[in-house]
């Protein structure tokens, strides 16, 4: 499938038409934002893993019955992906306190939930991604309840699989962000990506941070965190071939 039309230029991705209409190709990139995009960088290597980690927990998700948009991996960066329509809703899971949690709550991080939260953000950059709850999605049309009720059933299946796969890596799935999408008929499927610049992800024994915290905040290392998650995954992956 050949790359068609630049329809949109994300953060970190950029995305294709192609000759089909229910397909398009995305395209992940290097570039690196934080805090809305204030903060800019290069994260060298991120979109080719980024790209790989994506579609590898997609597909394990699709396997236990999570509907995703990923379609076929085409090369190092470019994967074929179902169209969507994005449900401008951020739908974030946390499992232990860290990041906005631990700010607006006046809480320290690492601590660990007996159950998860799930959390909705409008995906509005203008307005910074506000926080909101089930009635202001309504309010706004921004999903039915039948969606939103989905959304959160998925998003606690994913959690589970998610947190039961990194485990078998040593890592610690803090907390994530997903995307949900609608196709032509309406079925709701997750879309966008699961990365670490979209989880937090620990070492298990050691807490050492694996993710785009480490970009976020300054803490160097950044190219080797990414690459040693990936390692960590691709040596799972194979173990259970
Ligand atoms: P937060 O603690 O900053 O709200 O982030 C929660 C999770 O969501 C964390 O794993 C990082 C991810 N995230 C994104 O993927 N995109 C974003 O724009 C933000 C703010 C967070």
């Amino acid at each position: 499938m050949e790359k068609g039309a630049q329809l949109y230029e994300g953060k970190a991705k950029k995305v294709f038409a192609t000759e089909d209409p229910d397909l398009l190709i995305v395209s992940y990139k290097d570039d690196a934002t934080a805090f809305n995009g204030q903060k800019r960088g290069t994260i060298i290597g991120k979109g080719v893993i980024n790209n790989k980690m994506s579609n590898a927990l997609m597909s394990m998700l699709q396997k236990h019955g999570i509907p995703t948009h990923f379609v076929e991996q085409l090369s190092d960066r470019d994967t074929l992906v179902k169209r969507v329509e994005i449900v401008p809703l951020e739908v974030i899971v946390r499992n232990i306190s860290a990041g906005s949690f631990a700010k607006n709550y006046g809480v320290q991080e690492g601590i660990v939930f007996s159950e998860p939260t799930v959390e909705f953000t409008y995906k509005n950059d203008a307005l910074g991604d506000p926080l909101l709850n089930d009635s202001h999605a309504l309010a706004l049309g921004l999903t039915t309840r039948e969606e939103l009720e989905q959304i959160r059933n998925y998003a606690l299946q994913i959690d589970k699989l998610l947190q039961s796969f990194w485990l078998s890596c040593g890592v610690t799935l803090v907390d994530f962000k997903l995307e949900f999408g609608r196709l032509s008929d309406g079925t709701v499927i997750l879309a966008d990506e699961i990365s670490p610049d979209t989880c937090r992800l620990w070492d298990s024994k050691t807490g050492e941070k694996l993710d785009k915290d480490r970009f976020r905040r300054d803490l160097g290392g950044v190219e080797d965190a990414y690459h040693e998650i990936m390692s960590r995954l691709e040596k799972q992956m194979e173990t259970k071939e």
